[in-house]
């Protein structure tokens, strides 16, 4: 059996690519989703990967839902945060649910996650943390200061977190996508993603999930070892940073 790896948000958008190559790559792979039961049985259904429901942003039943995976497979080895939500708004329009709902999914979820797998990983001297962050947590984004924020701290989780883990065989990277083609992305305004993103995108089109998907295969192998602390783009020349 390979390495276990959970994906959160793991059955949709650029989280399903990174099932399906995680799997392909060889890896046990469980997806965590937070609500549409629709599409995660589908997708169980078509790929056989085992999901798991629970909100990321619920330190408790992130804790319950790590022990019930533990239970059936096994400690996890390879953690993906990758569960994220959009709430755009210019701030002036922004209330205290939008700020608190995004803070708490894409970022506190990485503290309820990482807590809870993080002395199983120590006790085998391995493991990778890979977040999902984002391009406009590197940049800033119009609409988007409770995302950006959000983002830009998944980073400095994620390099301080490589500190306290370096000596332990554990490594905690991020990715930093720019606008890939997902339903995500495709929320925006047509209008808005025509006129104000895409013409700043010098590769000129949308990237693919497949392409995240491969970073994070990188980062979860043993190749990928000396890697910690480090936030690789994928952003089509997007932001250079
Ligand atoms: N840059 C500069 N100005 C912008 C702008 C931008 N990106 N977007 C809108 N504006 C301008 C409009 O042209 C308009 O100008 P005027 O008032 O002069 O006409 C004004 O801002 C609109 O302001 P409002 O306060 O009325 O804004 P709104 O309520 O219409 O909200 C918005 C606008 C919902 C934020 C909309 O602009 C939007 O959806 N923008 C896209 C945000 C975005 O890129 N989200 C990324 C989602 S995908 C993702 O997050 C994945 C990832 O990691 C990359």
């Amino acid at each position: 059996m390979g390495r276990i790896a959970l994906v959160t948000g793991g059955t949709r958008g650029i989280g399903r690519a990174v099932s399906l190559a995680l799997r392909d790559a060889g890896y046990t792979v469980v997806a965590n989703y937070a609500g549409n039961d629709e599409a995660a049985n589908s997708f169980k259904d078509e790929t056989g990967i085992p999901v798991y429901k629970c909100d990321v942003g619920d330190f408790d039943t992130v804790g319950a839902m790590v022990a019930k995976i533990k239970e059936d497979l096994g400690a996890v080895e390879v953690l993906v945060n990758n569960a994220g939500i959009t709430r755009d708004k210019p701030l002036h329009k922004m209330d205290k649910n939008d700020w608190d709902a995004v803070i708490n999914t894409n970022l506190s979820s990485l503290f309820n996650l990482s807590r809870n797998v993080i002395d199983d990983m120590r006790a085998a001297g391995f493991g990778r943390i890979i977040s999902i962050s984002s391009v406009n947590g590197q940049k800033g984004q119009f609409g988007q200061t409770n995302y950006a924020a959000s983002k830009a701290g998944d980073i400095g989780f994620t390099k301080a977190l490589a500190l306290e883990t370096a000596s332990k065989g554990i490594t905690v990277n991020a990715i930093t996508p720019g606008y890939i083609g997902t339903e995500m992305v495709r929320a925006v305004p047509k209008e808005v993603l025509d006129a104000k993103i895409l013409p700043l995108v010098p590769v000129g089109r949308l990237g693919e999930p497949e392409e995240i998907a491969r970073c994070v295969v990188f980062l979860a192998s043993d190749d990928a070892g000396f890697i910690t602390g480090s936030t690789i783009s994928a952003n089509g020349g997007l932001y250079m940073a």
